[in-house]
């Protein structure tokens, strides 16, 4: 299979609930289109409310949409065919405080159509995988929340399949949890599978993703390859200057969004590349010292708060 195969394309989907009693109309996923590679990390943001959950009950077959569609593997949802493809991991999932993780993996397992000596073999790898082997036959209702989050992680993986959806697989977590969470994202994606997560933690999105989608208000706001979106954020420079002639002073931070002085040297913010070029030849007309030059990048967080809220 091609590498860049599109095992999820999500083309117009749309959700909009109609309140009972009041009939009140709630456009929760406005014609949302994005597409998810084969071995992609693929991140998917958004405010609060804006239409993450809803979309990912429609991927899993969970609610129907009311426009457009979503294949997995070319098969529509939620079709067998395309479920069985699936690992989905709910936000905050519920697993049966009676069972222990061996139980309950085994349930999922079965409920995924997988029975005998492999299902045993296979429930055990994935408890070993995440990290709980050594609580495998403890009662779930005694774990702890990261040891839940990584029950429900084995259950979404048991039945070893091409794509993992996970809303907000790390909230919840503390920094180590996270952490945790993150490798086993990484793991799975390099072991084949492709992964498509929602969260909030726009740190461990930038550190982990290849691809994002923002949402907001239940539309696409901002997407595609990582490095391309906080390649498009670096146009701003920061641009410092020594013992520049009082006289200069006023001139040159005409051409900057800002200007400060830092005893001998005076620093730039400077919007473009024609600003920065005009900046340096100003410089490099009068003679004076450039300390450094040194391209501002926007990080994640930067360009969900200019794009989401
Ligand atoms: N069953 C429902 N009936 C009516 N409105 C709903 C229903 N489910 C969700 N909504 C509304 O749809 C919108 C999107 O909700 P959704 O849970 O998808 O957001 P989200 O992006 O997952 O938010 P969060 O980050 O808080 O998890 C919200 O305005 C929510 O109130
Ligand atoms: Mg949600």
């Amino acid at each position: 299979m091609k590498t860049s195969e599109i095992v999820l394309s999500v083309e117009k989907l749309a959700k909009t609930f109609v309140k009972p009693f009041t009939g009140k109309k709630v456009e929760a996923v406005r014609g949302v289109s994005f597409e998810v590679r084969r071995g992609d990390i693929f991140g998917f943001l958004g405010p609060n409310g804006a239409g993450k959950t809803t979309t990912i009950k429609m991927l899993t077959g969970l609610i129907f949409p009311t426009g457009g569609k979503a294949t997995i593997l070319g098969e529509e949802v939620p079709s067998p065919d395309a479920m069985g493809n699936v690992g989905f991991l709910p936000e905050n999932p519920y697993v049966y405080p009676y069972l222990t993780p061996r139980e309950f993996v085994s349930l999922c397992g079965r409920l995924n159509g997988m029975s005998g000596q492999h299902l045993a073999r296979e429930v055990e790898r994935v408890i070993e995988r995440v990290g709980i082997g050594y609580a495998i036959d403890r009662r779930v209702g005694a774990l702890s929340k990261g040891m839940l989050q990584r029950t429900g992680f084995a259950a979404a993986i048991v039945h070893s399949p091409e794509l993992l959806i996970l809303d907000e697989p790390m909230s919840g977590l503390d920094p180590v949890g996270r952490k945790e969470v993150r490798d086993l994202i990484v793991e799975e994606a390099r072991a084949g599978r492709t992964v498509f997560f929602s969260s909030h933690i726009l740190s461990d999105v930038e550190l982990l993703c290849d691809h994002v989608c923002i949402l907001r208000k239940g539309e696409v706001v901002a997407g595609g390859a990582m490095k391309d979106l906080l390649a498009a954020g670096a146009r701003r420079t920061e641009l410092t200057l020594v013992d520049v002639p009082e006289a200069a002073i006023a001139e040159l931070s005409a051409l900057a969004e800002s200007a400060q002085r830092h005893g001998p040297s005076l620093v730039l913010d400077v919007q473009g590349d024609e600003a920065v070029r005009k900046v340096l030849e100003r410089a490099l007309a009068g003679g004076l010292r450039v300390e450094s030059l040194i391209p501002k990048r926007e990080t994640l967080e930067d360009i969900f708060v200019r794009k989401a809220l």
